[in-house]
């Protein structure tokens, strides 16, 4: 694990796209990519930069179950809005979570990755541990899947939504599996709600309690923390 400190977002992002530049150097064509605030500043990079984007794939980590892409919270709607709007790309995918047959979309996913294996994958890390939506206690051999949200993962989301009850409950998420199989991943977390999360992930154990962990033994992964973040790190 290579961990990188940061001051803050901002620089965490620039960080991140150094990595992707160099892995885009040699000839990387996928990326696994993630919403929530934390990869905000990483976007903000790629759309402020005139790298071509055009001969690139994406794959997103997960999307919410019942909301349409048009949606203001919809992951669809973020990630046009924060990056392909600006940054054409030759194709991108995410979960449709308005599919009828959940575990048909779900296959259909893990046909996608397989056809495109992820190079890159960019990651945040939920304040229980959570990856994309693998919420604790997923099994690290899961592919894609269908999601019951926690209740910590609701109370957490629900800042971006006018109450919790419009928080949906369920989402559809890449799993371990697919996750850590990517050639490089770069996990960024900023600020103090993520440093148990963080100390539980550099030092603790390989446990399906915290789902950031499956990724410990991986042989080329960055993780990029601000202070607040490592604050509870022992070095
Ligand atoms: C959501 C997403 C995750 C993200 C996490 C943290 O639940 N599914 O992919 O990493 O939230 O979000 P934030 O970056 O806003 O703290």
């Amino acid at each position: 694990m290579n961990i990188i400190r940061v001051a803050d977002a901002k620089e965490g992002g620039k960080k991140a796209f150094e990595l992707l530049k160099e892995s885009m150097a040699k000839g990387s064509k996928t990326l696994g990519l993630a919403t929530g605030s934390t990869p905000l500043t990483f976007y903000k990079e790629i759309t402020d930069s005139d790298l071509d984007f055009s001969q690139m794939t994406s794959l997103n980590l997960d999307e919410y179950v019942g909301l349409p892409a048009s949606h203001p919270q919809s992951y669809a709607h973020f990630m046009e809005e924060h990056l392909f709007k600006a940054k054409p790309f030759k194709a991108h995918y995410l979960p449709n979570g308005l599919a009828e047959d959940l575990i048909a979309e779900a296959k259909r996913y893990d046909s996608l990755l397989e056809a495109h294996p992820i190079d890159f994958q960019i990651l945040g890390i939920g304040r229980n541990g959570h990856i994309g939506f693998n919420e604790p206690g997923t099994p690290f051999d899961e592919t894609t899947h269908v999601v019951d949200l926690t209740a910590s993962t609701i109370e957490a989301n629900s800042r971006f939504f006018a109450n919790k009850d419009e928080v949906p409950k369920q989402a559809i998420s890449m799993g371990i599996a697919s996750i850590v199989s990517a050639k490089q991943i770069v996990l960024m977390a900023y600020g103090k709600d993520k440093a148990e999360a963080i100390k539980a992930l550099v030092e603790g154990n390989k446990t399906v309690d915290l789902p950031a962990s499956s990724l410990k033994d991986h042989p080329n992964l960055y993780v990029i923390l601000d202070e607040e973040a490592a604050s509870l790190l022992k070095n």
